[in-house]
C-alpha cells in the first residue's frame, strides 16, 4: 500500500498507510548451524497435522509417564494438553542435564556493580541450591503440591532457584515483578491466597542499593486488608550476613533464608511427578478491571511450548551463551530466561541492573566478557542504548549469531540500528510477538528459513493459525491494507489454562467476542482474541499495532487504564480519572492522566503530585504518568462513558475523531486548548507521528 493511496474503511476498521520494507535474508553463517534449517518443519506444523504436530515439542522433554491424548478439547476453552502424561519441570530443567553437563554453567549472574564478581552456577551447583531451597519450602514452610507462594524478587540467582524449587514440589509460584509496589504485591498475594512471601532485603539499580524489604511490610498490610494472612516472609540477603533494609524484621513472621538454609545442607528432595495439566505458575497481568488477572500456566503444555520455541526460534544449542536482558518478573523471563533455555540445557545469563549503568557500553562489555552468542531485549532498551551510546557496540569484541526483539512494535529505523550496530550485520533477528497469556511466541520469522522484514514480526509461529477480524466479525484479508483484531483460531500448548480463580472472566476476556457459539464443543468455534490490532501483508507477515483494549504498553510493561484510574481516585479530591497513552520516543508509550475534581476543590500542582504519588504507591514507579491534567469535565457519551479516544487524540496532537455523539462536545475544545498550550510551554513539542504510531493511537480503546 503506497502512502497517499486512499482506502475505504468503515468506522470499525483502521486503515494503515505505510511502505512495505524489503526482506533481509539471514546470514549463511547462521543458517548453516540453525536448529530449524530444513523447510520440512513447516510442513510438519501445517494445519492438517494439528494437534499431533506438537508432539515434536513435547518430545523434547523427559516424561515420567507418556501422555495418551495430545489435545483434549472437549471443554472449550479450557484446553488440556498431553493428557495422561506426568513430568516434573524442575527435573527437566536441572536433573536430567547432570549426566552430560554437570560442570557446565547453567546460570551466569552479573551483579550491577562492575567491581562485584560474576557468579557462575553450574548445573551441579544449581541442583544443590534448588534441592536445599525445596527442602526448606517443604519442611520449614510445610508447602506441598498445589499450594501457592508469592515471590517478589529482583534479578538475582535466588529467583530462578526459588522458582525451580517450587516446580520441584509442584508448588505454584507467583512471581511479582520487583519494581511493583508493595501494595500491588499484596493484592497478588491475596488473589492467589499465598501464605508465604519470598523477598530480598535489597538489590542494585542504577548504582543505588534499593531497599526492597520495606515493600514486604506494605504487601503484608495490603494482603491483610483483603483478608489474606501470611505465615512467613522469607528474606534473602543481597550481601551475606548484612541487612540492607531500614525496616525491622518482624518477630515470628520474617526469617532470613541464610539463617535457616544451613539445616537443609545437601538435602535431596525427589521431584514430584505432576500431571501435565497441573498448574506450574501464575503470572499476573493487567486487565480491563482493577482486579489483576493471574494467568495460570500448565506444567506439560507450557514447558513443551517454551522448550520447542526456544529451540527453533531462539536457536538455543546447549553450548550457546544466551542472554535475555528482560526481567524474570515478566513472562519473557519465565519462558525465555528460565524455563525454555534450562529445559534445553544451555547457559543462561542474568543481569541484575539497568542496561545503561554505569554507561551505555555495559551490555557490550558483558557480551564480550562472557562470549554471549544470543542476545534478547526489548525495543525500549534498544532505543535507549542507541540514544545514549550509538557507537558503543563497535568498541567491543563480541559476536552475536542471533538477536531478539520483544514486547512492543519496533520502528524500522531502530530495527536497522539493532541489526547493523548491535548485530554488526552478522546476526539474524527475530521480532517475537506474544503475550503473558500465550506462554510463548505467536508470531516470528523462523530464523534460518524466513527472511526478516523490519517492523513486522513475521508470519505465525509453528502450529499457530491466526486470523484478523474486524469489529463486525468479518475476516480482514491479507494484503488489504486494513487492520483489525488479531485472533488465533486454534489452541496451542503454551496458552494459559484460565485466569486464576476467575474462569468466567477468562471466557469473557479472551473468547466471547469472536466465539461462534458458546455452547460449541468444537475448538474451531473458539478463536482466541489477543487484544492487539494488527494487519497482514500479502506475504503473510503480520505487523502488530498495539492494544485495542484499555491496556497501555509502557516500555514493554502492560498497564491497565482501570488500574491507573483506580489508583488516581484513591486521592480524596479526585472525582473521576482517565488514563491515555501518549507516543514516547524512548518508551514507546507513556501515560497521561486526566482527572476531574469533586465539587469544592481547585486544581493545584500539589494535587497533581498527589495523583502521581498514589499511582507509585498502588502500582509502582514504572507507571508514573508524564502529565496529570486536571479538567473541569471529561468528554462523555450520552450514556456517561468517558471517551478516552478523544483525550488520547488531544494528548497526541492527533485527530480527536467524531465528537458529534458526545453529551458535552464543547469541553473538547476547552481541554484541547488547555492541554496543548500547556504541553508546548513545558517543551513537550508535538512531532509528526509515523503511520504505525498514528494507527496505534487510533486503535486504542477501539474494542472496549
Ligand atoms: O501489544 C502486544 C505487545 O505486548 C503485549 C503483551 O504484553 P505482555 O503480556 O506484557 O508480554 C510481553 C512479552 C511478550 C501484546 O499484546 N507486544 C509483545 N510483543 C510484541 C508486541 N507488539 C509488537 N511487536 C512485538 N514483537
Amino acid at each position: 500500500m503506497a502512502i497517499g493511496e486512499e482506502l475505504e474503511v468503515s468506522e470499525a476498521q483502521i486503515a494503515v498507510h505505510w511502505r512495505e520494507e524489503e526482506y533481509i535474508q539471514p546470514p549463511p553463517r547462521f543458517v548453516g548451524q540453525a536448529n530449524a534449517h530444513d523447510p520440512a518443519i513447516l510442513d510438519r506444523f501445517r494445519e492438517e497435522n494439528f494437534p499431533e504436530c506438537f508432539r515434536e515439542y513435547a518430545d523434547l522433554l523427559s516424561w515420567d509417564r507418556y501422555w495418551h491424548t495430545t489435545l483434549d478439547s472437549s471443554e472449550p476453552p479450557f484446553w488440556k494438553w498431553f493428557v495422561g502424561g506426568r513430568l516434573n519441570a524442575c527435573y527437566n530443567c536441572v536433573d536430567r542435564h547432570l549426566e552430560t553437563r554437570a560442570n557446565q554453567a547453567a546460570l551466569i549472574w552479573v551483579p550491577e556493580p562492575e567491581g562485584e564478581l560474576t557468579q557462575t552456577i553450574t548445573y551441579r551447583e544449581l541442583y544443590r541450591r534448588v534441592n536445599e531451597f525445596a527442602a526448606l519450602l517443604r519442611d520449614f514452610c510445610g508447602l506441598k503440591a498445589g499450594d501457592r507462594i508469592t515471590l517478589h524478587m529482583p534479578m538475582v540467582p535466588e529467583l530462578p532457584v526459588a522458582m525451580l524449587a517450587c516446580a520441584r514440589l509442584g508448588v505454584i509460584h507467583s512471581e511479582v515483578f520487583g519494581g511493583f509496589s508493595g501494595a500491588a504485591c499484596g493484592e497478588r498475594i491475596a488473589d492467589s491466597q499465598s501464605r508465604f512471601l519470598v523477598t530480598i532485603d535489597g538489590y542494585y539499580r542504577n548504582g543505588d542499593l534499593v531497599d526492597h524489604k520495606v515493600k514486604a511490610d506494605e504487601a503484608m498490610a495490603r494482603a491483610a486488608s483483603l483478608g489474606q494472612e501470611v505465615d512467613k516472609v522469607l528474606v534473602f540477603r543481597r550481601h551475606a550476613g548484612e541487612y540492607a533494609s531500614a525496616t525491622p524484621m518482624v518477630e515470628g513472621r520474617d526469617v532470613f533464608v541464610d539463617d535457616v538454609i544451613g539445616e537443609y545442607r545437601r538435602a535431596v528432595v525427589p521431584p514430584t511427578s505432576m500431571p501435565a495439566e497441573a498448574p506450574l505458575f501464575l503470572m499476573y497481568t493487567s486487565g480491563t478491571t482493577g482486579r489483576p488477572k493471574g494467568a495460570q500456566h500448565s506444567t506439560g503444555g507450557y514447558l513443551a511450548y517454551v522448550a520447542g520455541t526456544s529451540k527453533y526460534y531462539q536457536d538455543i544449542h546447549p553450548d550457546d551463551t544466551y542472554w535475555c536482558m528482560a526481567d524474570i518478573g515478566w513472562i519473557t523471563g519465565h519462558s525465555y530466561i528460565v524455563y525454555g533455555p534450562l529445559a534445553l540445557g544451555t547457559t543462561t545469563v542474568l543481569y541484575e541492573g539497568v542496561p545503561t549503568y554505569p554507561d551505555p557500553g555495559r551490555p557490550w562489555r558483558i557480551a564480550e566478557r562472557l562470549g554471549v552468542t544470543i542476545f534478547h531485549t526489548a525495543p525500549t532498551s534498544i532505543r535507549m542504548l542507541r540514544k545514549l551510546g550509538p557507537d558503543e557496540p563497535a568498541k567491543y569484541d563480541y559476536r552475536f549469531k542471533h538477536m531478539t526483539t520483544v514486547g512492543e512494535p519496533i520502528e524500522p529505523d531502530v530495527w536497522r540500528w539493532y541489526h547493523t550496530s548491535v548485530g554488526k550485520g552478522e546476526a539474524v533477528i527475530v521480532d517475537t510477538w506474544w503475550q503473558t497469556e500465550t506462554g510463548g511466541f505467536l508470531g516470528s520469522t523462523l530464523p534460518g528459513l524466513q527472511g526478516m522484514k523490519p517492523g513486522s514480526c513475521g508470519p505465525a509461529a509453528l502450529g499457530i493459525y491466526p486470523v484478523i477480524f474486524d469489529e463486525e466479525r468479518k475476516v480482514v484479508e491479507p494484503g488489504s491494507g486494513k487492520a483489525g483484531n488479531i485472533c488465533i483460531r486454534n489452541p496451542w500448548p503454551g496458552i494459559m489454562q484460565t485466569i486464576w480463580g476467575q474462569p468466567e472472566r477468562f471466557v469473557e476476556v479472551y473468547y466471547r467476542k469472536y466465539c461462534n457459539d458458546l455452547k460449541s464443543k468444537d475448538w474451531h468455534d473458539w478463536p482466541y482474541f489477543a487484544g492487539d490490532g494488527a494487519l497482514q501483508a500479502a506475504d503473510g507477515y503480520f505487523r502488530i499495532l498495539g492494544r485495542v483494549d484499555d491496556v497501555i504498553n509502557v516500555a514493554g510493561h502492560r498497564l491497565g487504564t482501570k488500574e491507573l484510574e483506580s489508583a488516581a481516585i484513591t486521592v480524596n479530591e479526585v472525582a473521576e480519572a482517565a488514563a491515555v497513552p501518549v507516543i514516547d520516543a524512548m518508551r514507546g508509550k507513556a501515560v497521561e492522566m486526566y482527572i476531574s475534581l469533586k465539587p469544592g476543590f481547585k486544581p493545584s500542582a500539589e494535587l497533581e503530585a498527589k495523583v502521581v504519588k498514589a499511582i507509585e504507591v498502588e502500582i509502582g514507579k514504572i507507571a508514573r504518568p508524564t502529565n496529570v491534567w486536571i479538567v473541569s469535565d471529561m468528554p462523555k457519551t450520552r450514556s456517561g462513558k468517558i471517551m478516552r479516544r478523544v483525550i488520547a487524540g488531544i494528548s497526541n496532537f492527533t485527530d480527536v475523531g467524531d465528537i458529534t455523539t458526545l453529551a458535552n462536545p464543547e469541553v473538547v475544545e476547552q481541554i484541547k486548548h488547555h492541554v496543548q498550550s500547556e504541553k508546548l510551554s513545558r517543551g513537550q513539542l508535538p512531532r509528526e507521528l509515523s503511520a504505525q504510531e498514528e494507527a496505534d493511537i487510533q486503535a486504542f480503546g477501539k474494542a472496549e
